[in-house]
């Protein structure tokens, strides 16, 4: 082969190595950002969009949702990294027909049991239950916290609810999570900004 022609094929390799893996990373990179960007930006409008769901469609929610939503609970921070708390997910149809009425008839219900011998067991129970909320309004799945659900375990008539969860010796229920397809897309209650006082 003549060097002319070697230097030419050189060249054209050259060419074609840079055309092939230069712009690629770049682009790599842009869409990184752009993730990123999105990222940033869905964390405040999931915050802002979440509302109390009182009306479900009796569809169930996907199993991959389910876990996702329960991975993303447990990443919540605990006092210690303690994970003061006990979850369980009720699905099954013959105890959610005896609790009827009390969750607003949601296809799933979270009970989440706090740890009583922990000080700081409902601030680390209440950091699960809002990250199990977000992570269920990032896919459109709604959600309701209960409280009054609480009240009806705790008398003679939810005891044999609770022996059914099956919770470790000094774990209680504190409050549960009605989970399901949305229903309804309430608007958002007002809130009370005199509440803020920013001290500098
Ligand atoms: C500790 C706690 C207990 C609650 N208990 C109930 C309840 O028993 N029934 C209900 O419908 N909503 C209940 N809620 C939901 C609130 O009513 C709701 O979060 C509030 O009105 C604000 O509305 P939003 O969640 O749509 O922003 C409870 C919320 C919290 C934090």
């Amino acid at each position: 082969m003549k060097l002319n022609n070697i230097i030419m094929m050189s060249f054209v390799v050259l060419l074609l190595l840079s055309s092939s893996c230069g712009q690629p990373v770049n682009k790599e990179k842009e869409e990184e950002k752009k993730v990123e960007e999105k990222k940033e930006a869905s964390a405040i409008d999931v915050i802002m969009s979440r509302r109390s769901i009182r009306s479900y469609k009796s569809e169930q929610i996907k199993d991959e949702e389910l876990n996702t939503i329960l991975e993303c609970g447990i990443n919540a921070p605990s006092a210690m990294n303690s994970q003061s708390w006990e979850i369980r997910v009720i699905q099954n149809p013959e105890i959610l027909k005896k609790i009827e009425g009390s969750f607003h008839n949601a296809p799933t219900l979270i009970v989440i049991a706090s740890a009583t011998d922990n000080f700081f067991s409902p601030v680390d129970c209440g950091l699960l239950g809002q990250n199990i909320l977000l992570a269920a309004e990032s896919l459109d799945i709604g959600t309701c916290v209960v409280g009054n659900f609480t009240n009806f375990l705790n008398s003679p008539e939810g005891a044999e609810v609770v022996r059914s969860l099956e919770l470790s010796e000094g774990y209680k229920p504190l409050y549960s999570i009605a989970v399901g397809y949305k229903n309804e897309r309430p608007e958002a209650k007002p809130r009370d900004k005199g509440k803020i006082k920013i001290i500098k």
